[in-house]
């Protein structure tokens, strides 16, 4: 926990209710800010990110409304879910959340931990790797490790696109690193990430990954989730995913 959010859980535990009523009350001015994402900065360990760019501006491979209801609603809901799970959880409590999602287990206790810290994190990461100058082919690093692990940029997307096609119901695929440094494809179900070293059966540092739950293209795709897919590709940040790669 950053010295910033020690301060603000101080500071909310000392001021309670009271400060939240006043925020929310209907004489205060809430500008464009909606009261879910304001209870989400005022109670809790975790904030929701921004997306770094306007809801529409994914249009036409995503369209506003779901990338609306996907950022308020649903990850909004999952950043709520995961604060509140932590209040009870207190060895869990003041940890990144790459060291949560590294300790949590299948334990039932853990349950809520497990969904909606995936959920906060994954889709945290899911934003960034889009963008509106995005899709191209990757360059520098990322490229060399693609065609050391699958051959050829042509191989790594056919599997890639193999891979999220193939997830049974709510999931993600994901390129991840592992302890050797070599990019791997894997599949995740549910809110379940790759860090999660307890639970899932190849964990890994995800640098990049796609959500391939109906809430995220149900609207636009319908059942085509394949078509979403390629979409997809066409705004990837394949400059976010080579950060991703040199930090991980
Ligand atoms: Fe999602």
């Amino acid at each position: 926990m950053t010295p910033k959010n020690i301060t603000k859980r101080r500071f909310l535990k000392m001021t309670s209710g009271v400060f939240l009523g006043t925020l929310v009350s209907p004489a205060f001015s809430l500008g464009n800010f909606r009261p879910l994402e304001i209870e989400n900065v005022l109670i809790g360990q975790f904030d929701l990110p921004p997306l770094p760019y306007s809801y529409g501006a994914l249009e036409p491979y995503i369209d506003e409304e779901t990338m609306r209801i996907h950022h308020t609603k649903h990850h909004a809901g999952y950043t709520k879910k995961l604060n509140t799970a932590l209040e009870s959880l207190t060895t869990f409590q003041d940890l990144s959340i790459e060291e949560i999602l590294g300790k949590v287990t299948s334990d039932e206790k853990e349950e809520k931990l497990r969904q909606n810290g995936g959920g906060y994190f994954n889709h945290s990461l899911f934003w960034k790797i889009m963008s509106p100058q995005g899709g191209g082919q990757p360059d520098g690093l990322v490229s060399d490790k693609i065609n050391e692990a699958f051959g050829s940029y042509e191989n790594f997307i056919s599997e890639f696109k193999a891979a999220a096609g193939s997830v049974f119901g709510s999931g993600w695929a994901w390129l991840c690193k592992n302890e050797e440094g070599k990019l791997f494809i894997t599949t995740t179900a549910n809110q379940d990430s790759p860090l999660m070293i307890h639970i899932v059966d190849e964990p890994g540092t995800p640098i990049m990954g796609i959500d391939v739950w109906e809430h995220a293209y149900y609207l636009n795709y319908q059942n085509k989730r394949a078509d979403y897919i390629d979409s997809f590709f066409q705004i990837i940040n394949w400059g976010q995913v080579s950060e991703n790669l040199m930090k991980a």
